[in-house]
């Protein structure tokens, strides 16, 4: 059982395609496609499944780590400990999540691991490289170019009032990637890969359905070929037949084009249907991080139970090399 998922987690890890060096053809042909196979399960909780905590898969090629990263705001002259020495590694291509109440700090890590809020304490490494030992520019260079943030409610982070090909088409823009009519085949094919119609590029964003801008936003997200995406909430603003479309599609495009995610949420069915590990925040603290299948079949601190207990069951069909969130 437990070399069985190991194997299956250096298959998902070793897909990573190219990156950057993808020629278009090629880039194009990474395009959404899954099989949905017939078995229905839900979470049970079976102490009889349970492995020792040395089990979970330790990935040892890691994309991005924060260590004992510290953040303190200041709020009206206080002092606000929203993330107290927390520890967290993504491998290329894996899919972690991360859950925890609100106010638990994942959007302040989120920030943190993509250079956006420095930490008080500790560090983050993204490719080996210290992000905030680095010159503002050269980090920017360095993750600019390779990560994307997916944010819960698309609306109020895309502007209204340009276009659905000109907001696509942004970033290429800005890392000059590409020629004019490079980026016009590229923004054609990611608007493909995201199930919307080409004939939606000109059209505004403020005429798009919360659906179909979130995902506008995630294929502005997939303009630049990022190694990592991190989705804070992106189905949280949605209804709940549009947010299993967002979910399928997430896993395909984590499934095709080998992208690590880091997925915040609330909605920890989200998180099991996505994530190979997880984690769980508790008042700015990791409480407890494992490959999701032992955190969903044995968690061990009494916070993710109580998470857990309080979460609808599980729905989703799976089979063996493709899963459906229903
Ligand atoms: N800019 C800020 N200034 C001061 N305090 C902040 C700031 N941003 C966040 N906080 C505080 O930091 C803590 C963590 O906030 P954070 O937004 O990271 O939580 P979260 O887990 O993402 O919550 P939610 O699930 O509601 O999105 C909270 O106590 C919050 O009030
Ligand atoms: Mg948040």
């Amino acid at each position: 059982m437990r070399r069985a998922s190991e194997l299956e987690y250096r298959q998902r890890t070793a897909k990573r395609p190219g990156s950057g060096s993808l020629t278009f053809a090629e880039w194009r042909s990474g395009g959404v496609t899954g099989h949905i196979m017939a078995t229905q399960t839900s979470p049970t909780l079976n102490p009889v499944e349970c492995e020792p905590a040395s089990s979970a898969v330790q990935p040892n090629n890691d994309l991005l780590v924060a260590e004992h990263v510290t953040v303190d705001y200041t709020s009206r002259g206080r002092r606000v400990r929203a993330l107290d020495d927390v520890t967290l590694r993504i491998a290329p291509g894996e899919a972690v999540g991360l859950i925890g109440e609100s106010g638990s700090g994942k959007t302040t890590l989120s920030r943190a691991l993509l250079g956006l809020v420095k930490p008080t304490r500790g560090n983050v490494r993204y490719r080996g490289r210290d992000i905030y030992s680095l010159k503002v520019a050269q980090r920017h260079r360095l993750l600019g170019g390779d990560t994307a943030l997916i944010f819960q409610d698309p609306r109020s982070s895309l502007n209204p009032r340009l276009s659905v090909g000109a907001v696509i088409r942004d970033p290429l823009q800005v890392r000059h990637i590409g020629s004019r009519h490079d980026r016009e085949v590229r923004v054609n094919a990611l608007l493909h890969d995201v199930g919307l119609p080409t004939e939606l590029i000109d059209r505004p964003v403020r005429e798009l359905s919360g659906g179909q801008l979130q995902r506008v936003a995630i294929a502005r997200a997939l303009a630049v070929e990022p190694s990592l995406v991190i989705a804070d909430e992106p189905t949280s603003a949605l209804d709940v037949s549009i947010q299993a479309q967002i979910l399928n599609l997430l896993n395909n495009l984590k499934r095709s084009r080998g992208i690590a995610l880091l997925v915040v949420s609330h909605d920890i069915r989200a998180i099991r249907f996505l994530c190979d590990r997880t984690a769980v925040m508790n008042q700015g603290s990791i409480v407890e991080s494992s490959t999701t299948d032992s955190i969903f079949t044995c968690p061990k601190d009494a916070y993710t139970r109580q998470l857990l207990d309080a979460a609808p069951r599980l729905n989703y069909k799976h089979g063996t090399d493709a899963k459906k969130f229903l």
